[in-house]
């Protein structure tokens, strides 16, 4: 989407809000011993309050409001019967639909530990400091989106944070255009193509959202047919936002 008025923008505004309050809540709520599906459900409950939709579950027929990964999961994870537990790696991604327009959102996190073993587990403190590489790598990218700036020099910088904090660049997850759908052109990679001659264009609504691994390059597609993961025993986190692109800084929307 090219966002060319106010009207368009402050409707872009209200569901990135809308998507960014629901995965704040979802996370504050988030606690070891409730399901997948119960976590999912209060998404969808605030979705309906809001006046919005899911927008996978519209466009795609994902069966689920949110998609909800856990550790070994990088995305689309389906909400269910598994049970959140202490220490879990969690990603909740929420992308949502009002008024024909579409904002998309995600983010990584650490279910809470009792504070005796918090900060002395390795396991725990690997999944820390992944969570907050993805953090770093996407606003870094963030931070050089501007119009006319060269897309593929995003992923060149997002593929430098993460090489840097030593992790893995999960290179067949992108972002994407969003706004009058949930997937648009163009293809936001997150790691540098020289053939990517594209150039970011004032108004241009995108998301930024590098997906990060402890070992994993690549993930595949589970028998669920919608759940994507990697090597066994790898670690996945991932951050996104979406943003209108200007000559200046982007106007961040999904907060
Ligand atoms: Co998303
Ligand atoms: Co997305």
């Amino acid at each position: 989407m090219i966002i060319t008025n106010e009207t368009q923008l402050a409707s872009l505004r209200r569901i990135g809000r809308v998507a960014a309050q629901i995965l704040q809540q979802m996370r504050d709520h988030a606690e070891p011993g409730m399901s997948t599906a119960e976590l999912d459900a209060l998404g969808g409950a605030l979705l309906d309050q809001a006046g919005a939709q899911s927008a996978p579950q519209l466009s795609y027929g994902f069966p689920g409001f949110t998609c909800i990964s856990i550790n070994e999961e990088a995305a689309h994870g389906i909400p269910g019967e598994r049970l959140l537990q202490a220490g879990d790696l969690i990603n909740i991604d929420v992308s949502a639909v009002m008024d024909g327009v579409f904002a998309d959102t995600g983010g990584s996190f650490v279910l809470a530990t009792s504070v005796t073993t918090e900060g002395r587990n390795a396991d725990i403190d690997l999944k820390q400091r992944l969570c907050r590489a993805a953090l770093q790598a996407r606003d870094a990218g963030v931070a050089i989106a501007h119009a006319g700036q060269r897309l593929n020099l995003i992923g060149r910088r997002i593929e430098r944070v993460i090489h840097a904090a030593g992790f893995r660049n999960v290179r067949n997850l992108c972002g994407h255009g969003v706004g009058l759908a949930l997937h648009e052109e163009p293809t936001v990679r997150n790691y540098f193509d020289m053939r990517d001659t594209d150039t970011l264009q004032e108004g241009q609504v995108i998301t930024i959202e590098p997906f990060l691994s402890t070992n994993a390059g690549r993930v595949r597609e589970l028998a669920d047919g919608w759940t994507l993961a990697g090597r066994p025993s790898s670690l996945f986190a991932q951050h996104e936002h979406t943003l209108v692109v200007t000559r200046g800084e982007p106007i961040i929307v999904t907060i």
